[in-house]
């Protein structure tokens, strides 16, 4: 346990364990076939998975390009609004390309649904995703994650890139914040 910002944070996840998880997902992603990846980093959330994540591609021999969208169903809340809105694009045409996505937490599955489904209207040849978490009893929509980083209880999590209204995205582990 840790007391951040005054706030209790119990791990759930801790920064080997993620180190760890990191690198057999990109042996995963680079077995998967597809040699030349535009990687799209769906933001802010997954900022750290994403720059970890990349590395780890390295490592397995990849060479993507890699690319960002900032995405919102939040606001500043912690629950999903449910439309989902492209505050700012990728540069990159994804005409042909094999994307993959990374995100932070698959939840509803809205935020990602949308991105996969924009990506293929703009004529992605196929478009992947990678997620750390995966809150698997909380889907709205009809979509699996093509890599799973780890199951994640139905809590809000923090760390790791992961907010609550912009706090805590420091932390080097995915945490809990205990209520009080
Ligand atoms: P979805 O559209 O419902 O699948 O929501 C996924 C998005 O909500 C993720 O990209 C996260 O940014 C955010 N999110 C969902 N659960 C959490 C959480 O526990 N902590 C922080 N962000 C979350
Ligand atoms: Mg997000």
């Amino acid at each position: 346990m840790k007391l951040i910002r005054n706030r209790k944070i119990n791990t759930l996840f801790d920064a080997e364990t993620l180190a760890a998880r990191n690198d057999a997902l990109a042996e995963e992603i680079a077995n998967g076939g597809h040699e030349d990846l535009l990687v799209i980093a769906v933001l802010k959330g997954s900022f750290i998975f994403a720059a970890d994540l990349v590395r780890s591609l390295h490592k397995a021999g990849l060479a993507p390009e890699i690319e960002f969208i900032t995405l919102s169903s939040y606001g500043d809340g912690t629950s999903s609004s449910g439309t989902v809105r492209v505050v700012k694009d990728i540069d990159s045409d994804v005409k042909g390309r094999h994307v993959l996505l990374i995100d932070d937490i698959l939840e509803s599955g809205r935020t990602i649904s949308f991105a996969k489904e924009l990506m293929m209207k703009r004529g992605a040849k196929s478009a992947e995703v990678a997620v750390l978490l995966d809150k698997t009893g909380k889907r709205a929509t009809d979509i699996t994650a093509d890599y799973v980083g780890f199951e994640c209880p139905d809590y809000f999590v923090v760390g790791y890139g992961m907010d609550v209204a912009h706090a805590f995205r420091e932390l080097p582990f995915v945490g809990m914040v205990v209520e009080e």
